[in-house]
């Protein structure tokens, strides 16, 4: 029986590459993502993946999402939870407006997502949660405190679900991409881009499918003793 896979955020970025990988490795993907009609609509027709847009910082929102995921296909056995965003800026010139935006899309999102699915994995007595985190929640960015605060959180998080799952065959593990080349780490300010890059020991930005082949093995059967992880896909950028 072919198994169900939602990934948040799921039509753009390293979400586009993990979404297309899962449907290559034979999955039923749904891909989530909240605002980008335009680019989900061409994400669906290029791939022929079922996109469903709802806002994972509301939980309410997700329950929607989630209960109609489970009407058209009854179950999800794979999770992976990546829809985040950025409000680069010092604490010092940080406002609450956009410490409090990155908590609910980053953080609050997981709650939402997780806390709502994993009672029928439990239930399946299977399960395969991966969590999107980042080098910056690992070693800290100047500009990052709250992006920071909410990637390093889905560690513990991970961790502390990974021990409650354990004897339910439900796995939680995580992966700390570095600089990858996506819309976000576009959005850097060039000179700046070019400091992070004369960093990473590869000397280059990372490329989404170098994510999209991670999450493939950890939902693999191959990974099936791997659990409470924390791997990290960064060129060297920080060894942990
Ligand atoms: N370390 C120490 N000091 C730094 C610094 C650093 N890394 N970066 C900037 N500063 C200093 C500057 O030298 C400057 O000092 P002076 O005022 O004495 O000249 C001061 O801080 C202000 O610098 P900026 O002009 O850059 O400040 P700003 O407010 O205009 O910009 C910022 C702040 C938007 C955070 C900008 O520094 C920035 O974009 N930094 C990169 C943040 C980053 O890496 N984001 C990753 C986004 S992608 C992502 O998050 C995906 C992922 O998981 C990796």
């Amino acid at each position: 029986m072919q198994k169900v896979a939602l990934v948040t955020g799921g039509t753009r970025g390293i979400g586009e590459a993990i979404s297309e990988k899962l449907h290559k490795d034979g999955f039923i993907v749904i891909s989530n993502y909240s605002s980008n009609d335009e680019a989900a609509e061409k994400f669906s027709k290029r791939t022929g993946i079922e996109v469903l847009k709802w806002d994972v910082s509301d939980f309410e929102s997700c329950k929607t999402g989630i209960n109609q995921i489970y009407e058209k296909h009854q179950k999800i056995d794979v999770l992976i939870n990546n829809a985040g965003i950025t409000r680069d800026a010092p604490l010092h010139k940080m406002t609450l407006e956009n410490w409090k935006k990155v908590i609910d899309v980053n953080l609050n999102s997981i709650f939402n997502i997780t806390s709502q699915i994993v009672n029928k994995m439990r239930e399946n007595n299977f399960g395969r949660i991966v969590h999107i985190s980042s080098v910056n929640g690992q070693k800290g960015q100047f500009g990052q405190t709250n992006y920071s605060a909410t990637k390093s959180a889905l560690i513990g998080f991970s961790k502390s679900l990974a021990l409650e799952g354990a004897t339910k065959n439900i796995t939680s593990n995580v992966i700390c991409p570095g600089y990858i080349n996506t819309e976000m780490v576009a959005a850097i300010r060039e000179d700046i881009l070019k400091s992070i890059i004369d960093t990473i020991p590869a000397k280059r930005l990372g490329d989404s499918q170098e994510i999209a082949e991670m999450v493939s093995y950890l939902v693999s059967d191959k990974a099936n003793y791997i659990n409470g992880a924390s791997l990290s896909v960064n060129g060297g950028l920080w060894m942990d």
